[in-house]
């Protein structure tokens, strides 16, 4: 079986692509410095010839309102258009638990407008909602700090680790298209708030969070159940210590 992952190159992409090689399937890393842009369509159709299974774990290069928008409307309609015209018989795409309800964050007016043209175009899919990565703990952090302080929503999050994300992705790209939205989370459920003050404690950063339940997350604000998933959730192994360990590892 021929995968392409678009965004490659990335935190998932990466382990991704790593995975699905290691189960034996030929996969190809796509990504703009890889010579493939589905912004301008530089070397798509080429890189999906032959392809059965496109996995689309691209993101936005600029976290701006508009450009987001832009970037995954554009990338979104060229990418469909050339999975189409390939004959490819599986799309999966990396999308966001709780996107549906944040429509006040431009972040997620980009993602609701990518899951919306899945959900529109004739391939069949899989989208693959996840919460937030071990991972961008730090960007969140950086998010909503002034000064010393941090102010963030005590809403309740269940991080999950990368490896976690990477590994429930390639079950999903080998199997059949769901034609729906699947959920993977942490096997642990904290406050925003709580998590982050602990990820700056294990960081050695003495900054303060302080918990608001007004404090927008990338523009909305939050009630306690927004970033966790519904029934019956696939969970990742890796919890926050597990993790974190992990880190200080030379890889
Ligand atoms: N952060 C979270 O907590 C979280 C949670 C749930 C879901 N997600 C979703 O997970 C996805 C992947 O996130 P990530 O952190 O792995 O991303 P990342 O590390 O920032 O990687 C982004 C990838 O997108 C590629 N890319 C950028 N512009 C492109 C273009 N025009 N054409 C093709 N590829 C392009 C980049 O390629 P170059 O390196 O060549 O520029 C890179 O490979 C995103 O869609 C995000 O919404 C994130």
């Amino acid at each position: 079986m021929k995968i392409v992952v678009i965004g490659g190159s990335g935190l998932i992409g990466s382990k991704l692509v790593e995975r699905l090689r290691q189960l034996g399937h030929e996969t190809i890393a796509a990504s703009p410095a890889l010579g493939v842009n589905t912004i301008t369509g530089e070397g798509l159709a080429d890189v999906l010839k032959d392809t059965q299974v496109v996995v689309d774990v691209a993101n936005s290069p600029s976290f701006e309102d508009q450009a987001v928008l832009e970037f995954f409307k554009t990338s979104g309609r060229n990418l469909l258009a050339a999975e189409e015209a390939a004959g490819v018989k599986h799309h999966l795409a990396l999308s966001v638990v709780g996107t549906d309800r944040l429509a006040e964050s431009g972040y997620f007016r980009g993602k609701i407008a990518q899951e919306t043209l899945i959900k529109a175009s004739k391939m069949p899919y899989t989208i693959v909602r996840s919460t937030q990565f071990f991972e961008f703990l730090g960007g969140i952090a950086q998010s909503g700090t002034v000064g010393q302080t941090v102010r963030l929503s005590p809403a309740y999050v269940q991080p999950i680790a990368s490896e976690d994300v990477a590994t429930a992705l390639a079950d999903f790209t080998l199997g059949a298209p769901y034609n729906g939205t699947v959920e993977i989370a942490g096997p642990e459920r904290f406050r925003l708030s709580e998590m982050v003050q602990r990820y700056l404690i294990a960081m050695n950063d003495r900054k303060t969070v302080i918990p608001d339940v007004h404090a927008r997350y990338f523009g909305a604000e939050l009630s306690d159940l927004m970033l966790v998933p519904g029934a019956n959730p696939r969970l990742g192994t890796v919890n926050f210590e597990t993790w974190f360990e992990r880190q200080k590892m030379p890889a």
